[in-house]
């Protein structure tokens, strides 16, 4: 099985259906490492009750190259191949990326390449969309900008606020991010092809002024 490490920031509840998903016998990964840059995380607390190892380096007082080279060393040791991002909320240097390349991905709670950053449900209300959702991509050094792996679109209610929006959109990513972890270790072949379109294009543009 693909060994993935999961980095959260807070509740954990996609590192939770990640893990869940993964006890169905025929899953084509396993969870080896939960690791956050916030001791407090809720989901530290569940991964190690479910007998699943952790890891917790705070980044305060830390400069980021210096934060993210930890959080490798740690990757690396549990002997990670994929990294999964599941409301890891921080912004990683180029070199941490470049290490990864088609190796990790991140879930959004919008349609991309609508709303990237934060407050996106409270955007995708204010515009009138007719839909908010989440996109599952493969991270690149540009935020919230890679391959898309997968989407899912949640229809917005009259009378929606963005708690009530993001909790929908909550049981949507659950369900999207266990599927395209799935996919993408059955045929990482097709994320190395994804990059190299997108690096295809970057060259084929002209320079920017
Ligand atoms: C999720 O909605 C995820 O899409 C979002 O944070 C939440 C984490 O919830 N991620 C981002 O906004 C990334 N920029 P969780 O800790 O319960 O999985």
């Amino acid at each position: 099985k693909a060994r993935v490490a999961v980095l959260i920031s807070g509740t954990g509840s996609n590192m939770a259906a990640l893990l869940y998903a993964s006890r169905r016998a025929d899953c084509p990964y396993e969870i080896v490492l939960v690791a956050s840059n916030n001791p407090d995380a809720g989901g530290l607390a569940l991964a190690k009750a479910e007998g699943v190892a952790t890891f917790a380096l705070p980044h305060k007082g830390m400069k980021r190259p210096e934060h993210d080279a930890a959080m490798d060393e740690a990757l690396r040791e549990a002997g990670a191949d994929y990294v999964a991002l599941a409301g890891y909320m921080r912004i990683l240097t180029p070199e941490f990326v470049g290490k990864w390349e088609g190796r990790m991905v991140n879930i959004h709670p919008s349609l991309l390449p609508r709303y990237k950053g934060l407050d996106t449900h409270a955007r995708a209300i204010q515009a009138g969309d007719a839909h908010g959702g989440c996109s599952v991509h493969l991270v690149t050094a540009e935020l919230d900008d890679g391959p898309i792996l997968g989407q899912t679109p949640v229809a917005i209610l009259p009378g929606d606020t963005p708690d009530t929006l993001a909790a929908r959109v909550l049981f949507a990513e659950h369900q999207l991010y266990a599927r395209a972890l799935e996919e993408l270790v059955s045929r990482p072949y097709r994320a190395d092809w994804l990059l190299q379109q997108v690096n295809a294009i970057a060259l084929s543009l002209p320079e920017a002024e």
